[in-house]
């Protein structure tokens, strides 16, 4: 039996491929026991089962399984649950990643349970309090008791807010572990045959942020420019069910059906996915981690929001802003087409190495 029993949480598609590097890592740990709670905020077989078996994370010790609801009911149906398995497992820490409803919801059970938190993407901030994830960031962090962000700004941002610089350990980019670590795997990836893409003669896109697809005029100029850039080079774009189902509500089918060059697909597994932007000529999204990803590669990214709370890949990644401007994002389009690209560096830490440092860090303080 291992002295500490931590409650490892992870709910939606972007929190599995956190948690895996750092299950794996904390299994050969002789004093951290790892204990996965599933919250079930993702629940369809492509958005969850699929990373689970690409990654080798274990089947959940506990599933939650709470589905979609509205932000509310979801947050606090994730709350009901989790306390009594709190009660049942008396966990030394609860550790989070991210900053979905599940990372804030668990959060706050712990604080008031007076079990420590760890908050892994600790200190990322957005400044728009419009974004559900800013509000999940916001209070997750200002209950954390061991703040893990992944770079300096993030630090920086942690240390303005109050907190102690004791309680934070900047320890890198998690995601990026996954990523290497699954080069392998990604390589072999058969996905632009299945398509018939020749690499860099494409562009994938990703888009599910409510601010775009849940507002049909960002929606609409969002898909104005894709009209326009399809016309130069396909886009391949596996949907998000929150915007298929936006599509379908707003009547977008036929138009979106009428764009010719605009390929779309089913959610993507990791492998696939992996391959599928680590040879594109160019990538547009509104994800926070293909923000990151497309940076470690090396592959342009225009982003299709406002803000950032990764300005690091801006600054010194391949990232920049267009919002939903539709003239900006096909002139941003436009340069990356013509070659006009900045160059970019891979940003401290974002090495491969983030599990191994949670866990010298969890060994020593817990
Ligand atoms: C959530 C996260 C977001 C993250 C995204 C990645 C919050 C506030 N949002 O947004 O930060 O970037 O996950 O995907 O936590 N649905 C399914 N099957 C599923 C899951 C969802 O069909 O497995 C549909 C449901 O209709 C649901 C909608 O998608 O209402 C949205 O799902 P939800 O989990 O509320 O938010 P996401 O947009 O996925």
């Amino acid at each position: 039996m291992k002295p500490h029993k931590i409650l490892i949480i992870a709910g939606a598609r972007p929190n599995f491929m956190k948690i895996a590097p750092i299950i794996h890592a904390m299994r050969l740990s002789d004093k951290l026991e790892p204990i996965l709670v599933h919250t079930g905020q993702h629940y369809d077989v492509l958005m969850s089962d699929t990373f689970f078996k690409e990654l080798n994370i274990p089947q959940p010790d506990i599933s939650l399984e709470v589905g979609s609801d509205t932000h509310a009911r979801q947050v606090a149906k994730i709350m009901e649950r989790f306390e009594p398995v709190c009660d049942e497992y008396q966990p030394m820490a609860i550790l989070v990643v991210g900053d979905v409803n599940s990372t804030m919801a668990c959060s706050i059970v712990a604080a008031k349970k007076d079990i420590r938190i760890i908050h892994v993407e600790a200190g990322i901030r957005s400044r728009d309090r419009s974004m559900p994830e800013e509000i999940n960031r916001m209070v997750t962090d200002s209950i954390t008791d061991i703040l893990m962000p992944p770079s300096r700004d993030a630090v920086e941002n942690l240390l303005t807010e109050g907190h102690k610089p004791e309680s934070i350990f900047l320890v890198g980019n998690i995601m990026i572990d996954t990523l290497l670590d699954s080069q392998e795997m990604i390589k072999k990836s058969g996905i632009l045959d299945q398509f018939g893409l020749v690499a860099k003669k494409y562009v994938t896109l990703t888009l599910h942020r409510p601010s775009n697809v849940d507002n049909i005029e960002n929606f609409k100029k969002i898909l104005a420019a894709l009209a326009v850039i399809q016309n130069e080079i396909p886009i391949v774009f596996p949907i998000h069910p929150r915007t298929r189902k936006m599509i379908n509500e707003f009547g977008l089918g036929d138009y979106v059906a009428s764009l010719s060059n605009l390929i779309l697909t089913d959610p993507l597994g990791y492998f696939d996915f992996g391959r599928l932007i680590s040879e594109s000529g160019f990538v547009l999204t509104d994800s926070g981690g293909i923000q990151e990803e497309t940076t470690v590669y090396g592959i342009p990214c225009i982003t299709l929001r406002e803000n950032t709370e990764r300005p690091i890949t801006i600054l010194e990644g391949s990232n920049e802003l267009a919002g939903c401007d539709t003239e900006k994002i096909i002139l941003l389009a436009d340069e990356i087409l013509k070659g006009n690209w900045k160059e970019s560096r891979i940003p401290e830490l974002w090495d491969g190495n983030t599990a191994s440092r949670i866990i010298k860090v969890l060994e020593s303080v817990l």
